[in-house]
């Protein structure tokens, strides 16, 4: 796999009311094309910044994100993100959050409606085209949001704990479809957590962060079988791992 994403010494600080936060203290690493990776950290550390600085949403004080060579200054058709609370219209129906990116890129309606159909399929929303979203449960908003992000085909999947506000079960379950996911579409995805067993169980590789001011642990490589065995005894010694690394 070759590098696609280089993270370049990343400083990011933010002006509170009286002083300044130091939020990430120069962050390095490459992300790999067609990865499965992992931003992993404890609450408050920066991830969710980090992520932001690579969607182009918001800018570092010091570094550069570079894609396939070239700097990152600002959002692209090549980065897509989905959030953890959905951000669906209510208004539309599941066909219609799909639709949308598709509307505003003047796609032709049955070029469009071809794509979203796909994309509901792929994320298991069959049958669910003409449903609101307050008649799905939260797994199933979710997979409507993820189908909208990968209706528009980017290189790049941005997630912010997408899979947080489900409860334990579903969130299970839909580690295991977004693993199915990624493997059908190849599409690299940087997946946000403060999970540890959710990035061991999901990611090629875990990008661990500090506490705040967010420094680079480690990369841990995480050479597992899929699908994998949450119960496994190496499964099990890689989160203890992981969370002495963060606990330091
Ligand atoms: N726009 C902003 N202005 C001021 N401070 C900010 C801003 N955005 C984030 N911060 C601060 O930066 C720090 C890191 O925030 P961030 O949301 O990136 O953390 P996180 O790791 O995603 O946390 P969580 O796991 O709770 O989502 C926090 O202390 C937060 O208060
Ligand atoms: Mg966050």
């Amino acid at each position: 796999m070759s590098e696609l994403l280089q993270i370049r010494n990343i400083r990011k600080s933010f002006d509170t009311h009286e002083k300044r936060l130091l939020v990430l203290d120069g962050i390095s690493f490459d992300v790999r094309e067609g990865e499965f990776i992992s931003i992993l950290g404890p609450s408050g550390c920066g991830k969710s910044t980090l992520l932001r600085i690579i969607a182009g949403l918001e800018k570092q004080d010091e570094g550069e994100v570079l894609l396939r060579g070239k700097r990152i200054k600002g959002p692209g058709q090549d980065r897509a993100m989905v959030f953890q609370d959905y951000a669906l219209f209510p208004w539309r129906t599941v066909l219609g959050n799909v639709l949308f990116g598709l509307e505003i890129r003047k796609i032709p309606k049955k070029e469009a409606l071809e794509k979203a159909i796909r994309f509901i399929k792929l994320v298991g929303l069959e049958g669910f085209e003409k449903s609101y979203p307050h008649e799905l449960s939260g797994g199933m908003r979710q997979r409507v949001a993820l189908a909208r992000a990968l209706v528009c085909e980017p290189e790049i999947l941005l997630m912010d704990e997408p899979l947080s506000a489900l409860d334990a079960q579903t969130r299970n379950l839909m580690q295991v479809e977004l693993v199915r996911i990624w493997n059908e579409t190849k599409k690299t995805i940087i997946y946000v957590t403060h999970n540890i067993e959710e990035a061991v169980y999901m990611a090629d590789r875990i990008a661990v962060l500090s506490r705040r001011p967010a420094k680079l642990l480690d990369l841990v490589e995480v050479n597992l079988e899929r699908p994998r065995d949450r119960f496994s005894k190496e499964f099990i010694d890689l989160r203890a791992r992981i969370f002495r690394l963060i606990q330091g």
